[in-house]
């Protein structure tokens, strides 16, 4: 039911904060501040020697922003692949790993495949999977639920933050595992944590901006995101979620690389939009953002604040609330799925159903 919303995209994009609200009690003891595993999935990361994610799409992003909080918080040195090319890589397993899935349906024949390969090989399963009913979950070891609800959209979004969520809720605990973390650095990691959904539904406050961007958006043939650090699966979210349902051709790239080729595409007919939170890599983007500009690029810039005091000229800023750094990537989700879907809603494609995408690929 898709209630007063005009599509299950928007209710989705809405439902985010109370979604990653019920995904976060799960891993989150709010009395202590400390995080705690749900039932069954007590897992100990003490000992592992690698952790080896493998997924696709939307869900592979997750994985990439995931990769980051592992090896910085708990030192655990992270493999990720697209699911579809991970057995043919031919990788060497090591015993002492942890093959990590992350999916939303459970269903996805490659992260399926990818999964009954590694168990072939003796390699120990986790999966983050949003049905607990599906294939991957029931053959899994471990599995660490999101509880993003039913997505029906087929452009994931709520399934996307949840997958989030819990990859920083496991993230933080292999941090204490491996006494990388204190007690009072879990704390101040579980308390940003907590402040997320307050934080995400102010994010959803930049929607009517958004959609007054729609018609830039629309009129172009090609538009790039740029991010650094977890900003940047971010930007390949972003260019994601605007292919599939709005059919315009996007790139995501890592900020820095955009002078290695990327910035030959641009002129004043390329939106580009810089997610850019005022980090300790944003002087580093707003340089690569200035580069755009003196091709004429039309900067869509997200950022914090600060970073829009920072930031010199653009087409457009959207200001999200400013947040323990390490959160970010789930607030500046949010601005990139608005993007998509108001672009879409202004063309007049079919936003839940787009051409050509199933909600789950079962097909290898
Ligand atoms: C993008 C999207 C797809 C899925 C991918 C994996 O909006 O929905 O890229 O993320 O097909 O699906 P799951 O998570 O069900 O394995």
């Amino acid at each position: 039911d898709k209630g007063a919303y005009r599509h299950f995209m928007a209710k989705e994009i809405a439902e985010q904060p109370e979604v990653v609200g019920h995904s976060l009690v799960r891993y989150v003891d709010m009395t202590t501040g400390r995080i705690r595993l749900p039932d069954g999935a007590d897992f100990d990361f003490s000992t592992l020697d690698r952790l080896a994610i493998s997924a696709c799409g939307t869900a592979y992003y997750a994985g990439l922003v995931a990769r980051y909080w592992f090896e910085k918080f708990a030192r655990l040195p992270v493999d990720i692949d697209i699911a579809s090319e991970f057995r043919y890589r031919e990788p060497p397993l090591a015993p002492g790993s942890l093959a990590l899935m992350i999916s939303q349906s459970g269903e996805t024949a490659d992260t399926l495949a990818t999964l009954r390969h590694c168990k072939a090989q003796g390699v120990k399963i986790g999966a983050v999977v949003n049905v607990p009913t599906s294939t991957i979950a029931r053959e899994a070891d471990v599995i660490f639920p999101t509880v993003a609800g039913v997505e029906v959209g087929v452009a994931s979004t709520k399934a996307f933050t949840c997958q989030l969520a819990v990859l920083a809720a496991l993230a933080i605990k292999a941090g204490r595992d491996r006494k990388v973390l204190s007690d009072a650095d879990e704390q101040k990691l579980v308390a940003a944590l907590i402040e997320l959904p307050r934080l995400m539904s102010e994010a959803l406050h930049l929607e009517d901006a958004i959609e007054k961007l729609a018609p830039t958006f629309a009129k172009a043939q090609d538009v790039l995101y740029l991010g650094r650090g977890t900003s940047f699966p971010i930007a390949l979210e972003g260019a994601l979620k605007l292919k599939e349902i709005s059919y315009i051709h996007a790139e995501g790239y890592a900020a820095g690389e955009l002078k290695h080729g990327p910035i030959a595409l641009v002129d004043e007919t390329v939106p580009v939009v810089v997610l850019a939170p005022f980090d300790p890599l944003f002087e580093k983007t707003a340089s690569n953002m200035q580069e755009v500009a003196a091709r004429g690029g039309r900067i869509v810039l997200i950022t914090d604040a600060e970073g829009a005091k920072h930031a010199g000229e653009t087409f457009a800023t959207l200001v999200v609330p400013k947040a323990f750094a390490f959160v970010s990537p789930l607030i500046y989700a949010i601005p990139i799925q608005l993007i998509a879907y108001h672009t879409a809603v202004f063309m007049g494609t079919d936003v839940d159903q787009p051409r050509n995408l199933a909600k789950s690929v079962t097909v290898e």
